[in-house]
């Protein structure tokens, strides 16, 4: 089985997990917790590199204001727990996103745990909070402008390698695969440059009923993918580079 370097996953369905069980939305969000703790796991025995999760969105700020309360609630508490397992299990956490728009004492944990996990090398744990894919480019390119105007940067020199080094992605690989849970077939803002290649992979499974068996089932669907990046299939055969996964 090909084992993706960057896994992606757009976390979707919890509030309809609680809703079929006539439960408020929130209980929904704390078994999705389970899932994530339980698929991170699973994403470090199969030697994933990097895992993506898109935890909380630009537009999830306009939900009711108490579902945003219990989810940063909810976030607090994970951030706080998890500590302790990401350092045993020589996770190191990343975030992207506008992270200054999170309440201080969650940014503060966040930046905390960050720090203290920056010496582990066995996976990525990269967190998408309050994040959209727009807004990143729209911060990216701000930074670009100010370079261009203070004159460090000229207009036509900007590269590919310019832009990408401006996203809150910029030390971080493309993901290979991006699973979407709940049937919904979208994208909703999210990583819209990064997954210019992503191989899309998309389940009726609510992200709360997520396991090791759906997780298998992406990667095998994945493995029999063939990633041709704009080339012939002739092309690849001959250039016996294994879906030229080298090349990004
Ligand atoms: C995903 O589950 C979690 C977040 C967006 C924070 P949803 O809350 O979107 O669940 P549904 O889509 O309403 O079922
Ligand atoms: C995407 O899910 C964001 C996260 C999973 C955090 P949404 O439930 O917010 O997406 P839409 O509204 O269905 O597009
Ligand atoms: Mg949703």
């Amino acid at each position: 089985m090909q084992i993706p370097t960057h896994l992606a996953i757009i976390m979707d369905g919890n509030g309809r997990w609680a809703e079929q069980r006539r439960l408020p939305r929130i209980l929904g969000h704390r078994k999705g917790v389970e899932s994530v703790q339980n698929i991170v796991s699973e994403c470090l025995d199969l030697g994933i590199r990097y895992l993506t999760l898109y935890a909380f969105s630009s537009e999830n700020w306009m939900r009711p204001q108490e579902e945003v309360e219990a989810l940063m609630t909810l976030l607090g508490t994970f951030l706080k727990k998890e500590l302790s397992q990401l350092q045993k299990m020589g996770i190191r956490l990343m975030a992207v996103g506008e992270l200054d728009r999170l309440p201080k004492s969650i940014s503060e944990i966040l930046k905390d745990s960050i720090k203290k996990t920056a010496d582990n090398d066995r996976m990525v744990l990269n967190l998408a909070l309050s994040y959209g894919s727009r807004d990143e480019l729209t911060r990216a390119m701000r930074t670009l402008g100010r370079e261009i105007a203070k004159g460090t940067l000229q207009a036509d020199d900007l590269t590919e390698a310019d832009i990408e080094a401006a996203l809150d992605t910029h030390s971080i690989p493309d993901p290979d695969l991006l699973i979407r849970t709940s049937g919904e077939m979208r994208i909703s803002n999210f990583l819209l440059w990064q997954t210019a290649y992503t191989e899309l992979y998309f389940t009726e499974t609510l992200w709360p009923d997520f396991s090791r068996e759906q997780l298998l089932l992406a990667i095998e669907e994945y493995s029999r993918r063939q990633r041709r990046f704009g080339l012939t299939g002739a092309q690849l055969r001959e250039s016996k580079v294994d879906g030229w996964e080298g090349r990004h």
